[in-house]
């Protein structure tokens, strides 16, 4: 089946009690057994049809086998790391989502996880001896940088390590990770996935076996699960994500076409696909400021991947928990604005940002 289909169908039938076409909310937290012991379905932190659904759909879109659902991305993020051990050692991507950033080195770091931050869009890079895992953002956030998936797994898999992708701005329409030789697929499901920013989530998905197992575990021992109501809004948006893509793409092109002919742009960075765009604005910070302050089609606010544009600063709100001295040396500069490209029209974003343009120029 092709994606198009797959995002509407995949793991996915009409209800076998009423025939109900869309997948039911199983606003449940427990089952009737038949016999003592004896159920499909026990308990909903531990399993639920609804979710199921959402699972099944995902490993499908990814091409795995195994999908596991979490109540946010971190909690995804949260999972994998779980699987190490003290004294292991992950090697990461240099400019990860901040909350994951936060989340190695706060939380993990203090049980002896061991961090090293690098740039994984460098063809040159060498994974050393030792490393457990390898931890790559691609297109990574916010600078949009690219990793070589199928080299880096190859270089993780020579060291005994394995590859974790995190394809939230990619999504499985543009990459496909496992078929370059990922191990594990991560989504925050909060974005591209549900696409209508109504809904916080988080998904693994892989066609290892052991992993998978070891996910599932956590999933029930720690509890970070999404609800039915949740999984059920996640499928419904992922329903539309194959024309949502085209169109974020065909948008987010359009304007840096726009933005690369303009004077008062220092820098646009877009990987080439997708609804993501980084720019830097010529100025100071202040000028940054006024800018995403003046924009209305595009609301101020943090998140991507949602139907409706968002822009944003990252320095003072997405990546703020990264410390300054390490985002100035990964180049998150003060004035970089974020955009997540809508599918509103066209025309109207431009007509947005030109007003924000003269609003930054004072
Ligand atoms: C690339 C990436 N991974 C993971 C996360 C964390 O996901 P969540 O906010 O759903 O916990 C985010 C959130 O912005 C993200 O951008």
């Amino acid at each position: 089946m092709k994606i198009e289909t797959q995002v509407i169908h995949a793991g996915q039938r009409p209800d076998p009690l009423t025939g109900a076409v869309m997948t039911p909310v199983y606003q449940t937290s427990t089952y009737a057994q038949k016999h003592p012991g004896v159920a499909e379905w026990e308990y909903s932190r531990t399993h639920n049809p609804t979710r199921s659904a959402l699972q099944d759909c995902l490993a499908a879109l990814e091409g795995g086998t195994h999908g596991v659902c979490f109540a946010s991305g971190l909690a995804a993020v949260d999972t994998v790391v779980r699987t190490l051990n003290p004294g292991d050692h992950v090697v990461c991507g240099d400019d990860v989502y901040g909350g994951t950033y936060r989340l190695f080195n706060t939380v993990f770091a203090k049980v002896g996880i061991k961090f090293s931050f690098v740039d994984l869009s460098d063809p040159d890079i060498e994974i050393p001896e030792g490393t457990t895992m390898v931890w790559a953002e691609t297109p990574t956030n916010p600078l949009l940088k690219t990793s070589d998936i199928a080299a880096l797994a190859n270089k993780s898999h020579a060291v005994g390590a394995i590859l974790v992708v995190d394809n939230t701005f990619a999504t499985p329409i543009f990459q496909r990770p496992l078929e370059l030789g990922a191990d594990v697929v991560l989504h925050s499901t909060t974005k591209y996935i549900g696409g209508h920013s109504d809904v916080v989530g988080g998904a693994l998905i892989t066609s290892n076996d052991v992993l998978a197992e070891q996910f599932t575990t956590l999933q029930n021992s720690v509890g970070a699960v999404p609800g039915p109501w949740d999984c059920f809004l996640t499928l419904r948006g992922l329903k539309t994500l194959s024309v949502r893509m085209a169109r974020h793409d065909e948008n987010a092109k359009a304007l840096v076409a726009w933005m690369q002919e303009r004077d008062d742009v220092a820098t646009v960075i877009y990987p080439g696909f997708g609804g993501m765009v980084s720019f830097v604005l010529k100025g100071d910070l202040d000028a940054a400021i006024r800018f995403v302050k003046a924009t209305k089609v595009f609301t101020l606010a943090e998140s991507l991947g949602g139907v409706e544009s968002l822009i944003e600063l990252p320095a003072i709100m997405t990546h703020a928990s990264v410390p300054p001295d390490v985002r100035a040396k990964i180049g998150i500069d003060d004035g970089l604005i974020r955009l997540s490209v809508g599918i509103e029209h066209m025309d109207d974003q431009r007509a947005d940002l030109e007003k924000a343009f003269a609003a930054a120029a004072g």
